[in-house]
């Protein structure tokens, strides 16, 4: 019997999870604990990490996972390479439901970097006043470039803070380009930092950097090893239908 496990914490993560309780498929839905509130989920949920590969091996036999996909986020490189390693080593079918990253357009001015390190080496210079939409995992790294204003917007309240020069929004997505703009311009943003994460959910800045002639520095994804990639719920649910138990990923 099929029984799926989903690595959540994504807006694909959650409408994967939709379609697979309306038509009645097992499935379980796995957050890793990160925001204080997550939202609810129409799927059993479980929270936490499972202790690498052997952690995740150890729940996929105890639990009789027959099928896994990744939806996390394209920056959650730790999990994915572990949900690959583990499903290789249970031989359970895995399949990861992602989004294609956001390609610049025309007019917008994006300066690419390959990953955190290079955008916090690229913030060396005078103090600017920097929308840093990077979460709040890796605001600590960010502590190097102390002489910036930092614009956060977060999911929860943070306890401290690592940057001694910012403006804390809590508030959780999506969010409009109409909206972004007016937060751009009413705290005088002159660059915006952000992951290239794709999706609408978080575009709305890019839209708006673009109308006010705002730069970005844009952080490009980390590459995985290969696997079985999909872009839309029909896509995984064809994917389920057509890779049985043991066939490997
Ligand atoms: N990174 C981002 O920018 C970002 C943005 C939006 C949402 N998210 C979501 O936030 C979560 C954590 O992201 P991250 O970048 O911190 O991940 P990560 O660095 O790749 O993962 C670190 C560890 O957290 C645990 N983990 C991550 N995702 C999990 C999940 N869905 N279920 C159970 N355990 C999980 C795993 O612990 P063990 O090794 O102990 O199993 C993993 O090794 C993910 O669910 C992701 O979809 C991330």
């Amino acid at each position: 019997m099929t029984n799926l496990l989903i690595l959540g914490g994504t807006t694909e993560a959650n409408a994967l999870a939709k379609t697979l309780a309306k038509q009645g498929i097992p499935a379980t839905y796995s957050y890793a604990g990160r925001v204080d509130n997550p939202r609810p989920q129409p799927l059993p949920v479980r929270v936490g990490g499972f202790g690498g590969v052997e952690g995740l091996v150890g729940y996929l036999r105890d639990h009789a996972i027959t099928h896994v996909v990744d939806a996390t986020h394209p920056f959650a490189a730790q999990m994915s390479t572990n949900a690959i390693a583990a499903c290789r080593e249970a031989a359970v079918p895995l399949s990861a439901l992602t989004r294609p990253s956001w390609c610049a357009q025309d007019s917008d001015r994006w300066q690419h970097v390959p990953d955190l390190e290079a955008a916090v080496a690229a913030l060396d210079g005078p103090k600017r006043r920097v929308f840093l939409a990077v979460g709040r995992l890796h605001l600590e790294e960010f502590a190097a470039q102390p002489q910036h204003h930092f614009l956060l917007r977060l999911v929860d309240e943070p306890d401290t803070l690592p940057l001694p020069d910012c403006d804390v929004i809590v508030s959780r997505g999506p969010f409009t380009e109409a909206e972004d703009r007016a937060l751009l311009q009413s705290h005088r943003i002159e660059l915006v930092v952000s992951k290239n994460s794709g999706g609408t959910g978080a575009r709305a800045k890019l839209d708006a950097a673009r109308a006010l002639g705002v730069p970005v520095l844009m952080i490009d994804r980390p590459t995985l090893p290969q696997r079985t990639e999909l872009s839309n719920v029909a896509q995984v649910l064809d994917w389920v239908a057509h890779s049985g138990v043991n066939l490997g990923v």
